[in-house]
């Protein structure tokens, strides 16, 4: 297995499927290994999308272990840590987290599309940072408004990766171009793009026994290219992995 533990989903743009690729790549690297997708966005779309109650960041606090969905653990901000969050140092917050991540393989992220100090804590301690892609100008926007504030942070343990979600199709010429201009500005994550794909979990229409029960073989190529991608030994070949 490779040694990227913590992995985070971040863009500053909504609707692009970093909750989606989040739940599929946790269900998928859940059949192999210990997950825990630690819910960050404060709308709690996995909670009520999956229809499940996640474990809250003050209940681990207090001891509770995280529950399990389907292949993985659940973890997820709640409003009484979200009401400390501008307040109290993150690292604060964190203090009391860190032994229930310690028993995890794997630790994936579902970044909130805002910044906060807890959100740069934790950035901080990912292995890395996926972004997904949209080819549309708003996506374009969004893209460069977060490797900005990458450059400011001075990380750089992230890769850019296409998403077609249903919001994505090509459908102009100059979305086509953009693209073309993208891929030639841009590293991409070695042309990692996940096609709009049925397969991939329909969160809407999931409760947790289909979660649990979704097939191996189901799981879209996309999700498994990026689960290799990611997880895979080209990932720490490339030393972008930051010391911890
Ligand atoms: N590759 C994909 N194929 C099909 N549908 C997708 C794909 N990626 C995202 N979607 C859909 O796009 C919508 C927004 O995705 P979501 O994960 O909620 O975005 P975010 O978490 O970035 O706000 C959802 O309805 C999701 O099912
Ligand atoms: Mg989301």
């Amino acid at each position: 297995m490779s040694d990227i533990k913590y992995v985070g989903i971040f863009t500053t743009k909504g609707g692009v499927g970093k909750t989606t690729i989040s739940v599929n790549v946790a269900e998928m690297v859940g059949w192999r290994e210990k997950v825990l997708l630690l819910e960050m966005d404060t709308n709690h779309s996995i909670t009520s999308l999956l229809k499940v109650r996640a474990t809250k960041i003050s209940e681990i606090k207090k001891g509770v272990s995280p529950r399990k969905v389907g292949n993985f653990y659940l973890v997820s901000m709640d409003g009484e840590t979200q009401k400390v969050e501008r307040t109290i140092p993150p690292e604060k917050i964190m203090n009391g987290i860190g032994k229930a991540l310690a028993d995890f393989d794997k630790v994936i992220v579902d970044f909130p599309s805002t910044i906060s100090p807890l959100v740069l804590y934790l950035m901080d301690r990912m292995d890395f940072v996926a972004v997904p892609f949209v080819p549309s100008f708003l996506g374009l926007g969004a893209w460069y408004y977060t490797k900005n504030i990458f450059k400011i942070l001075g990380y750089d343990s992230y890769g850019l990766f296409l998403n077609m979600c249903k919001f994505s199709l090509f459908r102009s010429k100059e979305e086509r171009e953009l693209m073309e201009r993208l891929n030639r500005e841009e590293k991409f994550m070695k042309g990692l793009a996940i096609p709009y794909d049925r397969r991939v979990l329909r969160a809407e229409k999931l409760h947790v026994p289909a979660v649990a029960e979704f097939p191996k073989s189901r799981f879209s190529k996309g999700i498994e290219k990026f689960v290799k991608r990611v997880f895979g030994g080209d990932m720490v070949a490339n030393d972008r992995i930051k010391s911890r």
